[in-house]
């Protein structure tokens, strides 16, 4: 496994960690997570490919200049930048986890001819509704005057399943607790103000895979399977026993449905 800091276009270091060799596998990460929560996935599926982890910015080991805000789009910019680093012109399997999927939607809208297939995992194409967006903010103002752990607080009972294991619960509350407030602030200000894609969903022509936890309570099966059926070339799944974060909570159920649709789809 090897970790790399890169040059982002905008001055920012952009963290990336990688292991295997292969086609390459780009996995981005949920809010408020890092590459942790990949970690499974960096173990196995590098066994078959490239896989690419890089930290959107202000998680992790990337940064974010004092405050500065962005939209979901420069993300993906940041994504293109990263697989150009490292994949050069190889075509690319993305994969986004909620928040992370925001940005696969986007990427996919600005370099759709750049993917082999996009991986759509516990995410949604389309906008919050004001009381979410009203939740944004109030989670973004308590960071700042109360701090990350306060702000957060709670949050891993809507993204894991009730019954997952202690070791899960308190690996994600570390990775949620480490996010600096700035970084809350301006990830849950570019969320409010992502584009939606409920609308182009027919355009995408990429084999995509919709996967979702059974117990997910943020991007549910019903909803996810219905706008799935929109994508042209759009195979769904959900998987049992997990709420929003299944590479976590099913690592092995997760790579195994991963793999499935990369081989299957190649
Ligand atoms: C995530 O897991 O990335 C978040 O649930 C995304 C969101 O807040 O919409």
């Amino acid at each position: 496994m090897h970790r790399l800091s890169l040059l982002g276009p905008n001055g920012q270091a952009l963290s990336v960690v990688t292991s295997g060799s292969g086609p390459a596998l780009m996995l981005v990460h949920g809010f408020p997570l890092d590459h942790r929560m990949w970690d499974e996935q960096l173990a196995q599926l590098s066994k078959r490919f490239r896989v690419i982890c890089p930290e959107l910015r202000g998680f992790g080991a990337s940064t974010l200049a004092e405050g500065a805000s962005y939209r979901i789009g420069d993300l993906a910019e940041d994504l293109e930048f990263v697989g150009h680093s490292l994949a050069h012109d190889e075509p690319i399997a993305l994969c986004g986890l909620s928040m992370g999927g925001y940005v696969a939607f986007e990427y996919w809208a600005r370099h759709p001819e750049r993917l082999s297939q996009l991986v759509l995992t516990s995410t949604r194409p389309g906008l919050d509704a004001d009381a979410a967006k009203a939740g944004r903010r109030m989670m973004a103002e308590k960071a700042l005057s109360a701090g990350t752990p306060a702000a957060v607080e709670g949050l891993d009972e809507k993204l894991l399943a009730a019954k997952s294991a202690d070791h899960i619960r308190q690996k994600t509350l570390e990775m949620m607790r480490s996010v600096a407030p700035e970084a809350i602030v301006a990830a849950q200000t570019a969320m409010v103000h992502r584009a939606g894609f409920e609308e182009r969903l027919s355009e995408i022509q990429v084999p995509t895979l919709v996967l979702t936890g059974e117990q997910d309570q943020l991007a549910p099966p019903g909803p996810s399977k219905e706008w799935a059926a929109m994508i042209p070339k759009a195979r769904f799944q959900s998987l049992p026993d997990c709420g929003h974060l299944s590479p976590i909570e099913q690592p092995e159920l997760f790579n195994q449905a991963l793999v499935q649709f990369l081989d299957g789809s190649r």
